[in-house]
């Protein structure tokens, strides 16, 4: 498999991910014996992520899930994704991909990012032995309660731009491209904040009012590089392991989770609070006065009580092992409900399409979702009703297609 070089691949991305000494954390020796500390010999450049992953996430989105149909074999995959990464990429570039019958439609990008992911059927089709062991289901989960119309599936397509309307189009010709070799398991659209509405550097809202992405690393921090790429030799910062068609690449684990704006409007601000260990207002620490505070928690009342509650969110969310963190990446969903009314009806069918990226979903994720599920204020308002797992391979090199190295 040969490595591709950062700068020759065609979705070069602001910087490319190393995993230089200075980039990531000590992690603890793993299972693998990997040691991303130390450059071994299969150390290099790694290709350029797909750049959806890296982009501040656009106003809009829709993530897309289809099923390969039976008769789709490797070759003929090979085919859709060299359609897919082609389209793709003029699309992002402004272009009309060839074919569009709306062209025009294509010259406003928008931000316009499309990222693919692969689920575990697409790679056990191409090559089995080089699925890694965390691309399958997660655990099942005592608060679940997922819907097969909300879970799975073999491809993923990422489709975000700050344009409704670009995003309407762009969407149609993934569609498009897709249909002859597949059939849609589920289609998710979300949205964030309008573009310009928020003076940059504000933390967005979700539909429960609260000021939902502080505590997150990001691209261009420190640690962000360790935590959510597969390095060189598919070594993690984080621990575990991957294959080599994943150096470069990430997981990214989708969770629909439903909130309850019904009985949540029954909660007082105290309630609310205390639920988060935050204040609704500012998103303060309950320990603190403003968003970016660290949080106490070991401050106590007058009482003798810990002023955030040990079992609201962010003190269950927090671990204490540095490399038990994700990249939250979240939209909202509100849709409508129809032929609904009366005091006390629910008029509301809304939530979070939560996504989270990290380099190794059950070193990662699956802990934090394991301590939620245990035990967390939250839980009363929320239930998540679909998930899937989705391996991101790095943007393609120039005149290939994404995914290739699982071809090599
Ligand atoms: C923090 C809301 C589900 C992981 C927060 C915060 C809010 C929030 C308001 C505090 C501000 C911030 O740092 O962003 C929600 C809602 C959820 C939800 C409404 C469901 C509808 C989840 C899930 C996970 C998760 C499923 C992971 C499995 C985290 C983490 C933090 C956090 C890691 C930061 C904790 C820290 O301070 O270290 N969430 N969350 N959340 N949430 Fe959630």
């Amino acid at each position: 498999t040969a490595m591709l070089a950062a700068g020759t691949a065609v979705q070069a991305a602001a910087s490319p991910a190393t995993f230089g000494t200075e980039t990531v954390p000590q992690p603890d020796a793993n299972a693998a014996g990997s040691d991303v500390t130390e450059p071994t010999a299969s150390t290099g450049p790694l290709p350029a992520p797909q750049r959806g992953v890296l982009a501040e996430p656009p106003a809009h989105a829709v993530f897309i899930a289809v099923d390969l149909a039976p008769e789709v074999d490797r070759a003929r995959l090979e085919k859709l994704l060299r359609i897919l990464t082609n389209d793709a990429n003029r699309l992002m570039a402004g272009y009309a991909p060839v074919g569009d019958q709306e062209p025009q439609m294509a010259e406003v990008p928008a931000r316009l990012t499309i990222t693919f992911g692969f689920g575990p059927k697409l790679v056990d089709l191409v090559n089995p032995d080089a699925k890694p062991d965390w691309l399958a289901p997660l655990p099942a989960f005592a608060i679940d309660r997922l819907e097969e119309q909300w879970s799975g599936g073999d491809l993923l397509v990422y489709v975000a731009s700050d344009d409704p309307l670009t995003l309407a189009h762009a969407q149609r010709l993934m569609l498009k491209d897709l249909r002859a070799y597949t059939t849609i398991r589920w289609q998710q659209p979300g949205f964030r904040n309008a573009r310009g509405s928020l003076k940059p550097g504000t933390t967005q809202r979700n539909l429960f009012g609260q000021i939902d992405g502080t505590v997150n690393p990001r691209p261009g921090d420190e640690d962000f590089d360790a935590l959510v790429w597969i390095g060189s030799g598919g070594t993690s910062g984080t621990g575990g392991s991957a294959p080599q068609w994943l150096a470069g690449g990430t997981s990214f684990v989708l969770r629909r989770i439903e909130m309850n704006l019904e009985t949540w409007d029954e909660v007082d601000e105290p309630g609310r609070d205390a639920a988060v260990g935050r204040r609704l207002d500012s998103g303060a620490p309950l320990t603190g006065s403003h968003e970016f505070e660290e949080p106490d928690f070991e401050a106590l009342t007058p009482q003798g009580f810990t002023v955030i509650n040990p079992v609201s969110h962010i003190a269950r969310a927090r671990s204490e092992d540095p490399a038990e963190r994700i990249h939250r990446l979240t939209y909202n969903y509100d849709h409508p409900v129809m032929g609904v009314g009366g005091i006390g009806a629910s008029v509301s069918n809304s939530g979070l399409l939560f996504g989270s990226l990290q380099a190794n979903p059950l070193t990662q994720f699956v802990p934090i979702q394991q301590r939620l599920a245990d035990a967390d204020l939250l839980n009363e308002w929320t239930v998540p009703i679909g998930s899937a797992v989705f391996a991101i391979p790095p943007a393609a090199s120039r005149g290939g297609f994404v995914g290739e190295n699982l071809y090599a």
